[in-house]
């Protein structure tokens, strides 16, 4: 497809959530950090192109997002309306913005809402106007809804701010401060797609059938994440490995662990990981494990040779960064 005139690049970064999954649904605050795989979309001027169009390198295809019908692209069809909105602006020029993307799908990494913050932040210098991380975040979220029906928000906070925060739904964010320079978070896919809307309806309704005991497990998870905190911001590595197994333990009782998913976790922990859990979903997509530099190499093999894919990430990366073009 003809590329036309640059108008500016924007990249946001992927996301895991370190603590609180799932409890964050009810109200439990969670902690999520940005990762060091990220997401850039550039937005071009294409004369005659005829709407608004995204090229995707990852799936090698170009689709028509404005206008459009087309449930593939929905997600950034309401972008472009949100931001269309909130410029004030009706014209609609011919632009493709051209996706590439370093982290995997549709494993609980943050990758639609990376994407999504990268896209309304590309799409809006085609306009001239330098998006702010919350007005990213805020187009991004409409996205979001496309993708999982009713999104925490966590993801396009998290691509759009990035570093470290506490999130607690409805009460938006609070950045933390982690001190955690000599570490790397292994990520390893398992490879069994999920869906999250389903294990979000398994976790409510064990909540629901576990009654007092359901609420005692909540009221755990809300301690965990705030000792997570404190361990978070005081460097303390050993001591958050542990929590990570106990937040592992949490969500294998509440019922979104797999056998695939503990013998992941495991093999990391026997190979020198600080501590390692499910994160996300669950039911599948991927684990996360804490190691020192020193062990990110030897642990990220053990997942490997037992069939698994994986990235050895940076926590705190920087969120969204926007690139005007001069000229
Ligand atoms: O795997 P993901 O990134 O879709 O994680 C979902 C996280 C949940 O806490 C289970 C749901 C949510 O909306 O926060």
């Amino acid at each position: 497809m003809a590329r036309g005139r640059l108008l500016g690049c924007a990249d946001a970064p992927g996301k895991v959530i370190l603590f609180g999954e799932h409890f964050v649904v009810e109200g439990v605050p969670a902690i999520a950090t940005a990762v060091g795989l990220r997401a850039r979309a550039c937005a071009y001027e294409v004369e005659g192109l005829g709407g608004v169009f995204v090229y995707s390198s990852v799936f090698d295809e170009s689709l028509r997002v404005f206008p459009s019908s087309n449930p593939k692209v929905m997600n950034f069809h309401e972008v472009v309306k949100y931001i269309h909105n909130m410029l004030g602006i009706d014209e609609h020029r011919d632009i493709l913005v051209r996706i590439d993307s370093a982290i995997p799908p549709a494993a609980g990494l943050g990758s639609s809402a990376a994407t999504a913050v990268a896209f309304a932040a590309a799409y809006a210098l085609a306009y001239g106007v330098r998006l702010t991380p919350e007005e990213a975040s805020r187009a991004a979220y409409e996205a979001e809804k496309i993708v999982h029906g009713r999104p925490s928000g966590i993801d396009n906070t998290i691509a759009a701010q990035g570093g470290t925060i506490l999130y607690r739904r409805g009460a938006g964010f609070e950045r933390i401060r982690p001190s955690l320079e000599g570490c790397r978070l292994v990520i390893a896919d398992t490879g069994v797609k999920r869906s999250t809307r389903k294990a979000v309806e398994l976790v409510l309704e064990r909540k629901r059938r576990l009654r007092r005991l359901g609420d005692a497990i909540y009221e755990t998870a809300a301690l965990l994440v705030e000792e997570a905190r404190r361990a978070l911001e005081e460097g303390d590595a050993e001591l958050l490995g542990i929590l990570m197994d106990v937040n592992q333990g949490l969500l294998n009782a509440m019922g979104v662990s797999i056998p695939r998913i503990e013998e992941l976790v495991y093999r990391a922990r026997r190979a020198g990981a600080y501590g390692a859990k499910l994160t996300g979903a669950g039911l599948g997509g991927c684990v996360i494990a804490l190691t020192s530099t020193r062990t990110a190499d030897a642990v990220s093999k053990a997942l490997e040779e037992a069939g698994a894919r994986t990235y050895i990430a940076e926590l705190d990366a920087p969120g969204l960064r926007v690139e005007p073009c001069r000229g």
